[in-house]
C-alpha cells in the first residue's frame, strides 16, 4: 500500500468540491448544457466492448461515471477520488442505485494509487488531469494499474478549435457559467463558475492536445485515440494498455 500524500493542488481541489456533491449530479449536467452524460457515454462506448471483468474508475466523484459502467458492463467496479464529501454522496448514489455489490469507492490520489501493477482490466478517469501537479507523471501511474491489454478512457473538458466557436466559448465559460453557478447553486458554485473558465485554458496552454496525446504514449498506452465532442467543449480520449 502506498501512503497517502496530498499536495497543495490536491488540497485546492478537496476544498473545491467538499461543497458540492449534493448538487453535483443536477448542476454538472445544467452547466455543461446537457452534454455531460454524453460525453460520459461516448467515454464508456470505448470500454463496453471490451467485457472487462475488473474497472478502476479514476477521480470517481458521486460515482456518476461508475454506475454508468455498472450498467453497461458486467464488471467489478472500483473508483478512487481524494474527497470525502464526493465520496459520501457516490456511496449514497450506489446504494440508491442498488449497486453495493458491483461498485466500490476507495479514498485515494491519481498520482499515487493504493494498488499492485496490473489490477484492472479496464481503466476510466474523468476531469482528472487539470487537478494534477504532473499530467506525465500521473498517466504513467494511471497506466501502471491497468493490464497489458486492457482498455482506457478519459474524459475532460476542451477548448473549441474553430476561432468563432472558441470566441463563444470564452463568453460561455467566463460571463454565463459563474452568473449560471450562482444563480442554481450559490457562492460554492460561483467559484467553480469563475474558476473552470481560465483553469481550462491555461491547462491547455501548457499542455496542448498533442502533448496529451503523446504523453498518453509515453505512459505505455498504444492505440490513442482521440474524438472533439459538442464543438469542442469536451474531449475523449482512449488508448489500450502497452505489454512493455
Ligand atoms: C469534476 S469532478 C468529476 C466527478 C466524476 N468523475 C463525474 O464525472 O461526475 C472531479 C473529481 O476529481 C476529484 N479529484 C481531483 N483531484 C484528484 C486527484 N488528484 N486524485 C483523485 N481524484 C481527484 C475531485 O475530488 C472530484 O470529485
Amino acid at each position: 500500500m502506498h501512503t497517502y500524500v496530498a499536495g497543495e493542488r490536491n488540497r485546492f481541489a478537496q476544498q473545491l468540491f467538499r461543497p458540492l456533491p449534493q448538487r453535483y449530479d443536477r448542476l454538472a449536467e445544467a452547466l455543461s448544457m446537457g452534454q455531460n452524460g454524453r460525453w460520459r457515454r461516448a467515454m464508456i462506448d470505448r470500454i463496453v466492448p471490451t467485457s472487462p471483468a475488473t474497472v478502476l474508475d479514476v477521480a470517481s466523484g458521486t460515482a456518476g461515471v461508475a454506475l454508468q459502467l455498472s450498467k453497461r458492463t458486467s464488471a467489478d467496479i472500483v473508483g478512487v477520488d481524494l474527497t470525502m464529501e464526493m465520496l459520501a454522496q457516490g456511496r449514497h448514489n450506489i446504494a440508491a442505485a442498488g449497486q453495493r455489490n458491483r461498485v466500490q469507492l476507495v479514498a485515494g490520489r491519481g498520482e499515487q494509487l493504493p494498488f499492485p501493477d496490473r489490477t484492472f482490466d479496464a481503466l476510466t478517469f474523468t476531469y482528472l488531469l487539470r487537478y494534477v501537479d504532473d499530467p506525465q507523471e500521473t498517466l504513467s501511474e494511471l497506466a501502471r494499474v491497468v493490464k497489458p491489454g486492457g482498455a482506457a478512457a478519459s474524459l475532460e473538458f476542451f477548448m473549441p478549435p474553430n476561432r468563432f466557436w472558441r470566441f463563444m466559448w470564452w463568453l460561455y465559460t467566463r460571463l454565463l457559467l459563474p452568473v449560471a453557478g450562482l444563480l442554481t447553486g450559490g457562492r460554492e458554485w460561483f467559484r467553480v463558475g469563475r474558476f473552470l473558465g481560465p483553469n481550462i485554458s491555461g491547462h491547455y496552454r501548457k499542455y496542448p492536445l498533442s502533448w496529451t496525446e503523446e504523453a498518453w504514449r509515453q505512459a505505455g498506452f498504444e492505440h490513442v485515440g482521440v474524438r472533439v465532442m459538442s464543438l469542442g467543449g469536451g474531449l475523449v480520449m482512449w488508448g489500450t494498455r502497452r505489454d512493455d
